[in-house]
């Protein structure tokens, strides 16, 4: 007899368990998913010892005939898809044919349904995938799914799942998600009988956030827009003030199905050039309608991902609708009630904010709906007033908490970021106006300096506090980055050229970068074996320090050959950048503050250093008469 014997279905199905259904959460989005498929209008989670014990799903969806309930739990048994071509206009998130099995093989699994036509509703029992039993059930019409002692037949996996705790965090992520992909449904979240979010029908994408996030979160959020008749990408991007540490304040929807992608991650990051320092992330929400047919849904086991037929066009639309509204965005950092790193020292990570997630009795206030939703106009031509924002603190505190856990458990997608400037400098219109910058350049006074490092000044909207030293590198920043762009930067003759002695490996660092190094102002050129000399240099360098200077942009540049040009241009301009302004401990005279602040209200970005350091902080009349209860 041969070796070779087909599996049988029970087999199958927990071989297909271990790929869809990893852990409690991976059930609780393929069963929303379901509900969502069937067209709920209500759908409730409701948890116990982190899904481990319980998940039970009830919906208000169209349900299921005794026939159609009996084969959904079958493999590769599916409404949803007729042929191969289906999966190219598909409009459901379901199309495997796979959950139901795979969940009812590894767990007690009892599957509860009754549609509109029915009279009598449908119970089906199965542990660890074997029917227990068929009968008539009385419900009302819809459909609930109890999972309960999920894995408890697969020890092995039982393993791999991580603490309770860190369950809890991926599953309120996951429900998170799944209320964010439809605003329109009425969502809960339950978790050991506490009710967790109830989230009510019929929101759109911001109110929804806002109740999920605190409301003061939503006013840090830019909605971009962009539509076309192929594509229609609507969301929200936050003020630099408020990023983070990891990728997991980024949201993607694609027609509506809960994705993740670094490409589009990295497309939007890098809208945001100098604004973020590098290592933080923005956050941001982003609701894509495309056609079916110009992506691929059938790429990922869990169907995290999708690919897209022209990925490369649709990265450039996210680039260049978030960079536009980035540039027309007032994104002064503005000073918050508590100081953000006090709140960060508070923390503790021990105590499980889980059920503390929103203050949802706050939020649910007739105030919050009091206050209109900005309004997402489709030119964008939107300049949303960012306004000083209370942090809902017992929020922020369970985000950082989710930070950490993902942090740990997604490492693969904190990708390292190599911030390009192209759409924030060089691709931005000259005359771009800065709100109350560039028009109100005047009214900017400059009060004085305090301790030797900040500026003082005041507009026609309140207090500014300048970093003199970020100022002045942003200042410097964009005019190196433009001298060298145009090839225009100034260079004074040396009276006395000097050698720069290099090894094997700096000579081909620089003669690699001899050109760009050159057009920055720097007279480099090849002077024998291994020597070069300078003959002159911008007046921001000094000749007893160019020889260091040149060892620090080596040393700092590292061994990066493949590095884009254009790349290395912010590179050497940063350092240059850097290294030719003020300190922070430099006096300055009155004049001096004054026109550092006019240059740097003429920069194209004013609000950050070009390593993403605010240079501004605001505090406007407004905070200045709330503070002093003068309101
Ligand atoms: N909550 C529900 N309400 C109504 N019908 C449901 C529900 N859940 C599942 N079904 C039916 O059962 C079928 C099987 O569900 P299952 O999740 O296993 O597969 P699928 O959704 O078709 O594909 P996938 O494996 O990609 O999720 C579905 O196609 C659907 O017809
Ligand atoms: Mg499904």
């Amino acid at each position: 007899m041969g070796k070779i014997k087909v599996l049988n279905d029970n087999v199958i199905n927990k071989i297909a368990a271990g790929e869809v259904i990893e852990n409690p959460s991976a059930a609780i989005k393929e069963l929303v998913e379901n509900s969502i498929d069937a067209k709920s209008t209500r759908i409730s989670v409701e948890v116990d010892q982190a899904g481990m014990g319980l998940i039970r799903i009830v919906d208000n969806g169209e349900g299921m005939t005794r026939d159609d309930a009996m084969l959904a739990i079958q493999r590769h048994a599916t409404s949803k898809l007729n042929d191969e071509n289906d999966l190219y206009s598909l409009t459901t998130l379901g199309f495997r044919g796979e959950a139901l099995p795979s969940i009812a093989s590894v767990s007690k699994f009892h599957l509860r349904t009754l549609t509109k036509n029915d009279e009598n509703g449908t119970s089906i029992k199965i542990d660890g995938g074997k029917v227990l039993g068929i009968c008539d059930d009385n419900i009302s019409p819809g459909t609930i799914i109890e999972v309960r002692n999920l894995f408890y037949n697969v020890p092995a996996r039982k393993k791999f799942i991580r603490s309770l705790h860190a369950e809890k965090l991926s599953m309120n992520q996951i429900f998170i998600k799944l209320a964010l992909s439809r605003p329109d449904i009425d969502f809960s979240f339950i978790d050991s009988g506490k009710e967790v979010y109830r989230l009510p029908a019929n929101q759109n994408a911001l109110d929804r956030i806002g109740y999920i996030f605190g409301k003061d979160f939503t006013s840090d959020l830019i909605p971009v827009v962009y539509d076309s008749s192929k594509i229609k990408l609507t969301g929200f991007v936050s003020h630099p003030q408020l990023c983070r540490n990891t990728r997991l304040g980024q949201y993607f929807f694609i027609n509506k199905r809960v994705v993740q992608s670094v490409q589009l991650s990295q497309a939007i990051q890098r809208s945001y050039g100098t604004l973020l320092p590098s290592g933080r992330f923005p956050i941001f929400f982003f609701f894509l309608d495309i056609d079916p047919d110009a992506i691929d849904v059938n790429v990922h086991p869990t169907k995290k991902e999708i690919k897209f037929s022209e990925p490369s066009k649709i990265e450039q639309i996210f680039n260049l609708a978030v960079s536009d509204v980035l540039k027309k965005s007032k994104l002064v950092f503005d000073i918050k009630e508590q100081n953000e790193e006090l709140k960060k020292i508070n923390l503790s990570y021990n105590i499980p904010r889980f059920t503390n997630v929103t203050g949802l009795k706050e939020i649910k206030s007739a105030e919050f709906f009091s206050k209109p939703a900005p309004i997402i106009n489709d030119n964008m031509d939107v300049k949303p007033e960012i306004s000083s924002a209370k942090t809902d603190s017992s929020n922020d505190e369970f985000l950082q908490q989710l930070d950490a856990i993902i942090n740990m458990e997604n490492a693969e997608i904190s990708l390292p970021v190599a911030p390009v400037d192209k759409n924030i400098v060089s691709g931005m219109d000259s005359d771009v106006n800065h709100d109350i910058f560039s028009q109100n350049t005047n009214y900017i006074k400059v009060i004085g300096q305090i301790g030797n490092c900040f500026i003082l000044a005041e507009n026609n909207e309140g207090l500014m506090i300048i970093d003199q030293h970020a100022a002045h590198e942003r200042i410097n920043y964009e005019k190196i980055l433009n001298g060298i762009k145009e090839n225009k930067s100034d260079s004074q003759s040396l009276m006395f050229p000097i050698t720069y002695q290099t090894d094997i490996i700096k000579k081909k660092f620089i003669l690699k970068k001899i050109d760009i190094l050159n057009k920055a102002g720097i007279g480099i050129s090849e002077f024998g074996t291994d020597t070069f000399i300078i003959d002159s240099l911008p007046d921001y360098i000094s000749p007893s320090s160019i020889v260091a200077v040149l060892d620090d942009i080596i040393d700092e540049s590292g061994n990066n050959n493949s590095e884009s040009i254009e790349n290395w241009q912010i590179k050497l301009s940063k350092m240059l950048a850097c290294r030719g302004s003020v300190k922070a401990a430099d006096k300055l005279e009155h004049e001096e503050l004054q026109g550092l602040v006019n240059d740097l209200f003429q920069t194209q970005v004013p609000y950050t250093c070009p390593h993403g350091r605010p240079t501004v902080l605001r505090m406007t009349y407004e905070q200045l008469r709330h503070f002093f209860k003068r309101e």
